[in-house]
């Protein structure tokens, strides 16, 4: 795995991804002023334990402290479930299984396309344009104004450095202003959509959210705007890098993905198994509201935490060969959507379009497979996995 690791641009910091086990679960980083957290069980402790691991990690980052009103990731309870309460009645599994007709539509009006041509670019042409449509379909924004979230969220991801608490460097500083001036663009756009569905009501998402009560309480447009934002930027980038990776994963380990071709039975499975292998969300946050104990040792309050989840989906403690991709893995307890709270609401989408897409492809392409002259890159992103170019051979 070095090489392929290398080759495809996987960013340093993601030694786990190179076969490289931590000496330690639990470990300071002094350059970069925060704990990282590598193990499985210490993972687990973490996003059970809300009162010591708290979500609100701005509060320790003066650079990007900002209101925290509706941005459910950054929530501790009792607010936190509340908020969450508000916006499950509104993004409800029957509004996501009932998107199933068209998400395969658009996937085959994607691959019509580029009908006809010897190769794809699976991230261009249907990774990436796919799980954009389909949120801001749901949400209720026009999704021709795509080309416009894409300048915005990529100019917001863009950074390539690892934030550092201690290093204050100029570059970390451009970034940050750089990513807080695009997250703004995104929210006064929301937030006159969320305030236009007050006047107007209509069939979507932001209508629900603007109108959703729970004991008798509703969001302000700054909750409405703050969580259509989480939306829009998970529905981005996450999900895209979930299909390109085990499209990926799948010609990389050319035996798993006949098998999976053979028998679609597998490919829920084989969605999961990439989902472990190649953790599209390499790391949450979390700080810590007391001094405690963690893999052997003690960690003082109001402590930034990287807790590496894509790490502990390699932990060797708690994955029989961790670095073997297995399609059939059963049981396959991987944490890449978290747990516990926070779990990802947006999970049943990810893996509804995952499947859809994946089966689709195999439909339409029998011999698609990775083009040996272009090899695939990944973001270059310490804290994201997954590829942000696919070429694809598809005769
Ligand atoms: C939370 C991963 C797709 C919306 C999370 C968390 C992870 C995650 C790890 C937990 C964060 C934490 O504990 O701090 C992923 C991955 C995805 C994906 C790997 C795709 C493969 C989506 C999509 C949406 C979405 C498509 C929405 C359309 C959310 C929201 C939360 C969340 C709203 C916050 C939940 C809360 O704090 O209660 N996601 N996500 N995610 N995700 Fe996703």
């Amino acid at each position: 795995m070095t090489n392929l690791a290398d080759t495809w641009g996987i960013h340093k910091a993601q030694f786990w991804l190179r076969g490289q086990v931590p000496d330690e679960p639990v470990r300071f980083a002094p350059e970069l002023g925060m704990w990282n957290v590598y193990g499985y069980a210490e993972t687990l402790r973490i996003l059970g334990d809300p009162g010591v691991f708290s979500s609100n990690t701005m509060r320790l980052v003066p650079e990007i402290r900002r209101s925290v009103e509706g941005n459910l990731v950054q929530m501790d309870p009792p607010e936190h479930k509340k908020l969450r309460s508000l916006v499950s009645h509104a993004f409800t599994p029957k509004v996501v299984a009932d998107l199933e007709p068209r998400i395969a539509r658009l996937t085959h009006e994607l691959l019509d396309a580029v009908d006809g041509q010897d190769r794809l670019e699976l991230v261009a042409d249907l990774a990436y344009p796919l799980p954009v449509i389909v949120i801001a379909e749901l949400l209720g924004v026009p999704s021709s104004d795509r080309d416009m979230f894409k300048q915005w969220v990529d100019k917001m991801l863009e950074s390539s450095t690892q934030f550092s608490l201690v290093n204050r460097s100029e570059e970390q500083e451009r970034q940050v202003k750089v990513a807080l001036e695009q997250s703004q663009l995104l929210l006064d756009y929301l937030g006159k959509h969320a305030a236009e569905r007050r006047q107007k009501p209509r069939e979507d998402l932001l209508t629900k959210l603007v109108e959703a009560e729970v004991d008798g309480d509703r969001l302000t447009e700054t909750e409405v705007a703050n969580f259509a934002n989480i939306l829009l930027v998970a529905g981005h980038i996450t999900t895209t890098m979930l299909l390109g990776n085990t499209v990926l994963c799948l010609d990389a380990h050319p035996e798993e993905g006949a098998k999976v071709r053979a028998d679609r039975s597998l490919v829920p499975g084989a969605i999961e198994e990439s989902l472990r292998f190649f953790s599209p969300f390499a790391a949450v946050a979390r700080s810590t509201t007391s001094a405690v104990e963690l893999g052997g040792k003690t960690i003082p309050a109001d402590k930034l935490l990287m807790v590496w989840i894509a790490a502990a989906n390699r932990d060797p403690r708690q994955f029989t060969n961790p670095n073997v991709f297995d399609a059939s893995r059963d049981p396959n307890p991987h944490v890449a959507f978290g747990r516990g709270i926070h779990f990802c609401l947006g999970a049943p989408l990810a893996r509804l379009e995952g499947r859809v897409a994946l089966n689709i492809l195999f439909d339409r392409f029998p011999r698609l497979r990775m083009d040996p002259e272009a090899p695939p890159a990944f973001i270059p992103s310490p804290n994201m996995t997954g590829v942000r170019k696919l070429p694809l051979l598809v005769r």
